[in-house]
């Protein structure tokens, strides 16, 4: 049994950890051999390949990044590139690959396993937590945990000043982090991208709670929210096309805006890429490492075309339809309990 295994997409902490997982049960259990694609689906476009073994994915599991380098690169958008994929798959002698990745590379692997027969099995990542049909992504507790140590520290500068401090978070499509974050750093409000909220609504709540006795505040704001209202909330410059348009600059804005309504003074920060890098937390070794262990299980088993999941703490599979179909957005019931300490 031979296998691939590529990263694609933005990276997260517990990449690696999967790396060494599924080299590991891949070698030793079913006495495979496991090759990486380097930079997502560049890899096997260009075959660029390096053999993995026992020694070289040694010591990975508390290291951040992925050894195998990622890219946005979507073949379908290339001249050739999934003839290309199919040929360095024969060309490697493998019989199934291992797509570690989000939404958009899941749904590659998806096309690829309908249209051109490619022996794929998906392990969901990603810090933004979005993706459907599981519990949890990989990398989305390590954010979290992230999130609210800034927001602890942010309180006690915040508390020092009598400032209200806005934090933006990572979040393009969904609210995830901001909201988990946002309850385990004890928010004072949150902003995602699923709820547009007037500026009105946030500066009396900032209002009500300075009127109590609360010299500081901190609002959380995910980089994909909007202002109920206001077109101009933030830039989404679009450079490169391989890229999704860079978002950024809800915080800035509207820590003028709350500063102009409440005339507290008011800063913003921007957590950025900081979410995403560093040591996976222990939640997320192990989420990864049993994520590789079911994929190696699915490609001997040669159930292609399938995501391992995580539903009720059991690893279980599901079709990558159901894994891509539709975004998972923010529950709404968890912004309900958020809420309540809005204020
Ligand atoms: O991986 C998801 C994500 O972290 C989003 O939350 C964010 O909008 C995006 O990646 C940023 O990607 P990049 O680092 O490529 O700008």
């Amino acid at each position: 049994m031979r296998m691939g295994i590529l990263t694609g997409g933005g990276d997260c902490p517990g990449l690696n950890a999967v790396i060494r997982a599924v080299v590991r049960h891949g070698m030793k259990e079913h006495n495979g051999e496991v090759v990486g694609f380097l930079e997502g689906w560049r890899g096997p476009m260009q075959n660029m390949v390096m053999p993995l073994t026992l020694k070289s994915t040694d010591g990975l599991i508390q290291r951040g990044g992925t050894i195998l380098r990622t890219s946005r690169i979507d073949p379908f958008t290339l001249d050739r590139g999934p003839e290309l994929i199919v040929e360095s798959m024969k060309k490697n002698n493998l019989d199934g690959l291992i797509v570690v990745g989000g939404q958009e590379t899941c749904s590659v692997a998806l096309r690829m396993y309908q249209e051109h027969k490619l022996n794929v099995v998906c392990i969901p990542k990603t810090i933004d937590n979005d993706l459907s049909a599981t519990d949890f992504t990989f990398g989305f507790d390590t954010a979290v945990n992230i999130v609210s140590d800034a927001l602890d520290r942010l309180h006690t500068t915040a508390e020092s000043h009598n400032r209200v401090l806005v934090c933006e978070v990572m979040g393009r499509h969904a609210g995830w982090i901001a909201c988990y974050g946002g309850i385990a750093g004890g928010a004072d409000f949150i902003l995602v991208p699923e709820k547009e909220i007037a500026l009105h609504d946030i500066t009396e709540a900032i209002k009500k709670r300075h009127a109590r006795g609360k010299d500081h505040s901190i609002i959380v704001v995910a980089e994909g929210a909007k202002l109920e209202g206001d077109s101009g909330t933030h830039g989404a410059e679009e450079i490169d096309p391989e890229n999704p348009p860079r978002l950024g600059g809800i915080g800035d804005r509207l820590a003028k805006l709350v500063e102009t309504e409440t005339g507290f003074e008011t800063r913003a920060m921007v957590l950025g890429h900081i979410q995403r890098g560093g040591s996976p937390t222990a939640y997320d070794r192990v989420l990864a490492t049993r994520f590789g262990v079911a994929a190696v299980d699915l490609v001997t088993e040669k159930k292609f075309g399938r995501m391992v999941a995580l539903q009720h703490n059991q690893i279980v599979d599901v079709s990558l339809e159901e894994a891509t179909g539709v975004m998972k957005t923010l529950d709404m019931e968890l912004y309900k309990v958020a809420s309540v300490f809005f204020g």
